[in-house]
């Protein structure tokens, strides 16, 4: 083994990611190019443009991550790629790129789930408290994004990592109800974040949104999934019945004559009505993701929790988890925001573990856009 150093490479959604890190822990190089500005003009992500700015972006982000780490090619011992779940078009990109690498330099391939890796950005500058923790008993993982909402038991046995899944969303992903009900309100894509920010300025128990409680589980294993497309149909509704439609296709064309629109413009353009509506719908996700992981970890007796994902980076989220993590005695741990939404670094640490344990990919890999962990 050389010193430890993988290369990271994401290109499952909308971001060309690549990242060295070395060990697991520590990142000398974490580059983002982010395609969102091209895909806002749509309202949402185009799979063909995104496999086109994959192509574009792949060698010059890679080409910067190894210039930034102060380190060449050959000091690589091994590149990791995300293999699945995302677009089938926009993963191949990686993973053709990935292997050529792997082969030309003669170092290890390694697949890495991209749902592992939103787990390892929380793990891998947490705090030893966490590192500890889940060596002895397991940790309970929410991977909330744009694509999934899922929880995990994720324990390790002699360094490797083995996840169970207890719970998902049985439609929409939260962040996904985060964006539709933010177009919905005419607000700019992806939504998530004006929604987080907007909140601030409403009233959060103006309007009482309820969710279904769904379970797949037996009485001796329950499930603890979600259901989030009920509060977009509950959204559209309130929209209608308090005749906020044509306001909120005016806010659209307003917001999108405006070149890079803030928060000031956003909340301008909102009546309070609508503030109040939009502090109500954050209240009400975060309440229920809190309940259902909470009620998870009190079934499997976890005591320390994992959030990531891009929606870990909203502040309600974080606030309220970390309330009631204090108040039950439980330790919590976030990536750091910028390792929340999509990036090679979280890539490149979920492969660590596996590099130790030899567990290499073939030459043969290919992409798995409805992989499982
Ligand atoms: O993890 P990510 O970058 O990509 C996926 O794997 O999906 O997550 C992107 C999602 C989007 O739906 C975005 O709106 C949401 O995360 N998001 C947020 C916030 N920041 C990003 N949702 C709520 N509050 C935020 N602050
Ligand atoms: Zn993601």
């Amino acid at each position: 083994m050389g010193s430890g150093l993988i290369l990271g490479i994401e290109s499952s959604c909308d971001e060309t990611a690549a990242a060295v890190v070395r060990s697991g822990h520590d990142i000398l190089s974490n580059v983002v190019s982010s395609q969102v500005a091209m895909h806002a003009l749509y309202g949402g992500v185009v799979p063909e443009l995104a496999s086109r700015e994959h192509l574009r972006n792949v060698v010059p982000v890679v080409r910067e991550a190894i210039r930034s780490a102060g380190i060449t090619y050959a000091d690589l011992d091994a590149v990791a790629v995300t293999s699945g779940p995302g677009l089938a078009g926009a993963l191949l990109v990686g993973i053709s790129f990935a292997k050529s690498l792997s082969f030309g330099l003669g170092k290890p391939l390694l697949a890495i789930n991209h749902l592992e890796g939103h787990i390892h950005a929380a793990l891998l500058q947490s705090s030893t408290q966490v590192d500890e923790a889940t060596t002895t008993e397991p940790t309970l993982a929410l991977v909330v994004s744009g694509g999934h909402t899922h929880l995990y038991l994720a324990s390790q046995t002699s360094g490797a990592w083995h996840y169970r899944n207890i719970g998902r969303t049985v439609d929409d992903a939260a962040g996904e109800a985060y964006d539709k009900v933010a177009k919905l309100l005419g607000l700019p894509y992806p939504g998530g974040p004006w929604m987080d920010r907007l909140s601030a300025f409403g009233n959060p128990e103006a309007v009482r949104f309820t969710f279904s409680t769904i379970d797949r589980g037996t009485p001796g294993e329950p499930t603890f999934d979600f259901s989030f497309s009920g509060i977009k149909t509950a959204v559209l509704r309130y929209l209608e019945t308090h005749s906020l439609r044509e306001a909120s296709a005016t806010r659209h064309t307003a917001l999108s004559a405006i070149a890079s629109p803030t928060l000031e413009d956003a909340r301008a353009l909102c009546d309070p009505q609508t503030l109040d509506l939009i502090a109500s719908f954050q209240h009400a996700v975060v309440s229920n993701l809190v309940r259902q992981t909470l009620r998870a970890a009190e079934h499997t007796g976890a005591r320390s929790l994992v959030i990531s994902g891009g929606v870990a980076s909203n502040r309600a989220l974080r606030a309220r988890f970390t309330e009631v993590a204090q108040q039950r005695g439980l330790t919590v741990a976030f990536p750091p925001p910028a390792l929340s939404t999509d990036n090679a670094a979280m890539i490149a640490a979920a492969a660590w573990p596996r590099f130790l344990h030899a567990d290499f990919a073939p030459a043969t890999l290919n992409a798995t856009p409805q992989l499982r962990l």
